[in-house]
């Protein structure tokens, strides 16, 4: 296993992938259990993603676009053509998402090649082949967010207790309409009143076991 300590703030977890930890929220972007197979358990394989014929992927916060790799290596794999749309108001440093994609899913191909040329420089605008990849540079809270659209949201804020905004009541429900008919929600949280606040929004919330180091995890469908 590669080692990846270039930055003190790398964290090498598991699976063999890398998250980083963020002073300002005080939290790792992605789980320390295993950053590769959270974001392939919750986010891709939890919102039906990897069965889709054209997902359209809304994502709350970018990140270090593991998520956006993981699904990105999924949709390349079974030649069907991506969307995805993300929000990220604090971007994190381009090394970062570089020495984290090292030899991870998704990081050769050119849409990923492609972000990280432009990245952070204003919103990421990316096409290449059959993927469309825009990161808006923005808070999410004040975002005239897609209506009706997405087939797949990614709610992965960073923790409720540390990041409430984004798990409010309030911005769940808008965040529901964003979703297409069908579409579904999938988040790490499996806390009562993120549950309490999709089902609220008109969501139908199922539980489904964690990814390691989580014994549950969320699902909602529009
Ligand atoms: C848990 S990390 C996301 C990890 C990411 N999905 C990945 O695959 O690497 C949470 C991210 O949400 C961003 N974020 C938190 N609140 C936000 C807001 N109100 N608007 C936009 N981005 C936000 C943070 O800056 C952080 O990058």
């Amino acid at each position: 296993m590669e080692r990846a300590a270039e930055s003190p703030s790398i964290i090498e977890t598991p699976d063999g992938s890398r998250t980083a930890f963020n002073a300002r929220f005080g939290e790792a972007y992605g789980s320390r259990h295993g950053a590769q197979t959270q974001a392939r358990h919750v986010f891709v394989e939890g919102t039906e993603t990897h069965r889709h014929p054209a997902p359209r992927v809304l994502e709350i916060g970018f990140g270090l676009g593991v998520n956006f790799r993981a699904t990105l290596a999924d949709t390349a794999a079974r030649g069907v053509p991506l969307q995805y749309v993300a929000y990220e108001f604090d971007p994190a440093p381009v090394g970062w998402l570089r020495e984290v994609s090292k030899n991870e899913p998704g990081a050769e191909h050119p849409a990923w090649q492609a972000a990280l040329a432009q990245w952070p420089n204003g919103p990421v605008e990316v096409r290449a082949e059959n993927v469309h990849l825009t990161v808006h540079v923005a808070d999410v809270l004040n975002a005239d967010l897609p209506q009706n659209w997405a087939t797949a949201l990614y709610l992965d804020g960073f923790s409720p207790s540390r990041n409430p905004e984004v798990w409010t009541p309030q911005f769940v429900s808008r965040l529901a309409g964003t979703l297409a008919p069908g579409g579904i929600l999938g988040t790490y949280s499996a806390a009562g009143h993120v549950r309490r606040s999709l089902e609220a929004a008109g969501l139908t919330v199922e539980r489904r076991p964690g990814a390691p180091g989580k014994r549950e995890c969320l699902r909602a469908v529009r």
